[in-house]
């Protein structure tokens, strides 16, 4: 037997691995002091990847994993550094790199009991664990690559639950099948209407209130209005914090709503849910504990590499109904007592996501997640409350870990609602946005609030210092203050 070029022996692997860790030990302890983010062109980047062909030949491995993380690191937007901010992308906890090598090397297919036996039972156990520390009864889920998929498995469910197996069977066959969220929730809900079949048109758009959340008595309205019109409702989804703003849907009332109208109850918690774990959680967050399918994304606030996301059902039995097939080429094990992941969700052939899950919430343990999660929130109050006090800040919205504010030369702040002052403010603070990315010092993305361009600092992150999130006023303005010179002229005195 010849395994090829593809092998690599103890002593082959030990070099190269030992190797590829020692790269990103040291990364990792001088994290701090690299840029947040390259300054580069697209041109320069496949200018440095270079253009050659597939290769003919073979090469040695050592070599070829050094140049990749030559190439990698450098060029990466860092979502490990400590003032990285701008989007919702966890800061990773290293033990999830080494659960992913770990998973890589054995290689558990978890798409069966049978090829998967431990990995199936440490997925169950981790899913009953995220359930637990958010106090959801999770009698179900699964790991999914993120959270729109996260939320799609919601969803299937939700339409099986309301529909049954004909809508499996025969497809929508002219009926119209409804389903209520506010213009605020992420744009998964767009793909899953798509990919369902029902069409974005049957996202119905409740109306959200000044600070980004559902107006639920709207919501009641519409729904009485589609039922007469011939429509057929059949699910409510409430976020629990909005991408933008990080807003939390009323989800009591939403529940309330959705049981009185016989509606399934998913929440989007893919950002925000993990802060339901907080023995001072808001009422409206932990109203999450009533929904039938809650999406969480493990990537974002549970501090993991990137993929994990975790739908969780409150009935596990809706899973296997929505999306098993029973394919007879694929008979696994057919029994009962244990669980086919392939059954239970959209993919076949599965990685083992869970794992890094599973070996963060033992490392942090529900107190590390508490501390962590608790102080994020408090660094954004921080920041908050410096632009607050800035004479040359506009603060927009603080909730969860995201704060929202913006760059406002202090002679102009008494004039900033003139119009044409506002649109330039506008244009100074999305310039601004792009200026702070390039300065690899913190990185910010923005938020729309009544229309007006925000700078916005979502903290999902155990790296940042209570120091890094009160000094952004200070960093930023030393990015604003020429930029806001420069693009003076083209503000009419
Ligand atoms: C509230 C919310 N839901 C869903 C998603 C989508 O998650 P993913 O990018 O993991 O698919 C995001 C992403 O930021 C989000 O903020």
């Amino acid at each position: 037997m010849t395994a090829g070029k593809f092998e690599m022996d103890g002593a082959a692997f030990r070099a190269a691995g030992h190797d590829l860790v020692e790269r990103i030990a040291d990364w990792l302890d001088g994290l701090g002091d690299l840029p947040v983010a390259p300054a580069t062109t697209p041109a320069a980047i496949t200018e440095t990847r270079g253009h050659g062909g597939l290769p003919d030949e073979g090469a040695e491995p050592g070599p070829l994993l050094a140049r990749a993380f030559d190439l990698l690191a450098p060029a990466t937007c860092l979502n490990a550094h400590p003032r990285m901010w701008g989007y919702i992308t966890g800061s990773p906890a290293p033990i999830g790199a080494l659960a992913d090598m770990l998973t890589a090397a054995i290689n558990p297919n978890v798409a069966g009991w049978n090829g998967a036996p431990m990995a199936t039972a440490i997925e169950e156990q981790t899913v009953a664990w995220v359930g637990d520390l958010l106090g959801y009864p999770a009698g179900g889920g699964l790991f999914t690559s993120g959270g729109n998929a996260a939320n799609l498995v919601g969803i299937v469910a939700a339409r099986h639950a309301f529909a049954g197996d004909s809508i499996r069977a025969e497809g929508l066959r002219g009926r119209r099948l409804t389903l209520y969220a506010t213009d605020q929730c992420h744009a998964w809900i767009e793909k899953a209407a798509d990919l369902l079949g029902l069409g974005m048109a049957a996202i119905r758009r409740v109306p959200a209130d000044g600070a980004a959340r559902m107006d639920v008595a709207a919501g009641a309205a519409m729904i009485a209005a589609d039922r007469t019109a011939g429509m057929e409702p059949f699910l409510i989804v409430g976020t629990a914090g909005t991408t933008a703003v990080g807003a939390v849907d009323p989800l009591p009332a939403i529940a309330d709503l959705a049981e009185r109208e016989g509606l399934w109850f998913h929440v989007d918690g893919c950002y925000g849910a993990p802060a339901a774990c907080l023995p001072d959680a808001p009422a409206d967050l932990l109203g999450l504990r009533r929904a039938d399918s809650l999406a969480v994304d493990a990537h974002k606030w549970l501090y993991v590499p990137l993929e994990a996301g975790c739908a969780l059902v409150r009935d596990g039995a809706r899973l296997k109904a929505a999306f098993s097939t029973n394919p007879s080429y694929y008979a696994l094990t057919g029994a009962e007592e244990v669980t086919d992941y392939y059954a239970w969700g959209p993919q076949n052939s599965r990685g083992f996501r869970a794992l890094k899950v599973w070996l963060a919430l033992q490392q942090a343990g529900r107190s590390g997640y508490r501390e962590a999660i608790a102080r994020n929130i408090a660094q954004a109050r921080l920041m908050f409350a410096a632009a607050q006090e800035a004479r040359d800040f506009e603060a927009g919205l603080c909730s969860l870990s995201i704060a929202t504010f913006r760059y406002v030369p202090a002679d102009l702040m008494a004039r900033r609602g003139e119009p044409a002052v506002a649109a330039w403010l506008d244009r100074l603070n999305g310039a601004l946005m792009g200026a702070v990315q390039r300065s690899g010092d913190l990185y910010l993305s923005n938020a729309v609030i009544s229309g007006a361009m925000y700078l916005r600092a979502c903290i999902v992150n155990f790296r940042t210092g209570d120091e890094d999130a009160r000094s952004v006023p200070a960093r930023v303005r030393a990015i604003a203050e020429p930029l806001a010179q420069e693009m003076r002229g083209e503000l009419a005195a």
